[in-house]
């Protein structure tokens, strides 16, 4: 089949790539010209495992090709199916800013000749597909043409980092439709990827499908502020998160997924569907207000792992090299959207710490934030021989199967992990004060242990001794 796909982003490639590998033929559209000067040399200009290589075999086997934009792609060869994949931010209000999806129809509606089948695999709100129709209805009339077409919502599951397999294996394919025609196009085009085709290939109306893609993504973010709060009870009450996470996760009606309590979701989708879910339920007047407290609680994560370290250090944090280890929202992507790390370490610099950072792929993307407030290590060692402290923001597997007597070289010999890295025991028997995300219970040992070792000077909080 021919294939537009518009916007050559963590969706847009990997889509592209993957149909690409099915010996269809795709033509890329990207108006961001240093993203398309990348791509032309066969550089994919963010960090996803093995997406590089697809993309270079679909240019040497001729599936792949790339141009600025859409007149260029329709002029050179007229799609079957266009998959719109540009990105939906967040406006201030918490709404989903859709003006590149409004641009992409309006392109879309000046150039088309012949039926196509314009998919929306954005995450959009109920009724997008509706208003991309009329758009593309209302260029059609400016032009005095008369072409067919077919808009089908079709949103994206995948994961970064693991974007390759969630695509070419899925769990399902949502497809949104309305027309008998549009559900077959969208079919022939899955069908290579699905074991059961059957059961897996969800078809239903377009809002329906909409709406999946944000209460799939609520959904989780639930899952996540719910273990959070959990954990702050279970500090208080002397229980291990952990060990309660295990005991829910064999329950085979909760599953292990999404159940680990840290410092927070973050990234380009939880923070801004969630929020775009809650902007919806305002429009129709009907208050989302789990949704809500999913959002408060985790924003409120971020701001009580800080204070543990203020609690800890107090003013003098102001003397501290302070030690980051992960910069990404979350392991194997260099994505730093909405990363919880931006906000720890502005929080940190506005209390006059020093902060040196280090993430596996991340570096760059933060450095375009922090570029000269924030020394940026090439490893792990690195940072924790220059550090007083460590704070683990997130659970890179490097960071996970690291030696723990090389923490020793900490000035301080202390840890604040918001992803729960390190078993507490071993922390413990290591002699480290590792202040951890509601598994407490340890670290409340781990201090009564600490002050009976020669460490116990470096353990005591600053802030209580000054
Ligand atoms: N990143 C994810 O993990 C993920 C997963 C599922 C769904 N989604 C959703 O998919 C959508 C895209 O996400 P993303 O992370 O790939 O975004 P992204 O920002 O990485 O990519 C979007 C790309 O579209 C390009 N673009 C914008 N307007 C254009 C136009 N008129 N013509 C050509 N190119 C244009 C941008 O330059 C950018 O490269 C969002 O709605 C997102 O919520 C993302």
């Amino acid at each position: 089949m021919k294939i537009t796909v518009i916007g050559a982003g963590y969706v847009g490639l990997v889509t592209a790539a993957c149909f690409a590998q099915k010996d269809n033929d795709v033509t890329i559209v990207e108006n961001n010209q240093a993203k398309i000067t990348a791509l032309l040399q066969g550089i994919v200009p963010f960090y996803e495992p093995g997406l590089e290589q697809l993309v270079a075999n679909g240019i040497a086997d001729k599936k792949i090709n790339f141009v600025a934009d859409v007149a260029q792609a329709l002029k050179k060869n007229q799609p079957d199916v266009i998959f719109s994949c540009v990105g939906t931010p967040s406006r201030e209000d918490g709404s989903a800013d859709l003006s590149f999806v409004w641009q992409v129809a309006q392109e879309i509606g000046q150039q088309i000749n012949g039926y196509t089948l314009v998919v929306n695999k954005s995450t959009v709100p109920v009724g997008t597909a509706e208003n991309v129709k009329a758009i593309i209805q209302e260029q059609l009339r400016l032009r005095s043409a008369n072409v067919p077409f077919d808009v089908a919502s079709n949103p994206e599951f995948l994961k970064e980092g693991d974007a390759l397999s969630d695509f070419t294996n899925p769990d399902r394919v949502v497809i949104g439709v309305d027309s008998e025609k549009a559900a077959q196009i969208l079919a022939q085009l899955y069908k290579p990827f699905l074991k059961n085709p059957e059961e897996q290939l969800v078809c239903m109306d377009i809002p329906s499908a909409e709406l999946t893609k944000y209460a799939s993504n609520a959904m989780l973010a639930t899952r996540i502020s719910f273990m959070n709060q959990l954990a702050l009870l279970a500090d208080k009450v002397g229980a291990d998160i952990e060990d309660v996470k295990k005991g829910m996760a064999l329950d085979q009606r909760i599953g292990k997924h999404f159940l680990n309590a840290g410092i927070g979701y973050g990234g380009s989708c939880f923070p801004k569907d969630v929020k775009a879910l809650i902007h919806t339920g305002k429009e129709h007047h009907l208050p989302m207000t789990l949704i809500q407290e999913v959002d408060a609680v985790n924003m409120q994560q971020r701001q009580l792992f800080f204070n543990k370290i203020i609690d800890f250090y107090g003013d003098t944090i102001v003397n501290k090299q302070v030690g980051i280890w992960g910069l990404a929202f979350k392991p194997e992507t260099d994505d730093i959207r909405c990363a919880p790390a931006i906000d720890i370490i502005a929080q940190l610099i506005a209390h006059g710490a020093q902060v040196i950072a280090y993430d596996p792929v991340a570096t760059s993307n933060m450095q375009q934030l922090f570029k000269n407030t924030v020394t940026f290590a090439q490893s792990a060692q690195e940072v924790v021989k220059a550090a007083d402290f460590l704070i683990i923001l997130t659970e890179w597997h490097e960071f996970k199967a690291y030696d723990i007597t090389k923490l020793t070289q900490l000035k301080d010999q202390v840890i604040f992990d918001g992803r729960n890295c390190f078993d507490p025991e071993l922390m413990q028997e290591q002699g480290f004060c590792y202040i951890n995300v509601g598994r407490n219970v340890h670290h409340q040992n781990t201090k009564k242990l600490f002050l009976t070792k020669k460490q116990a000077r470096t353990c005591q909080p600053p802030c209580q001794t000054a």
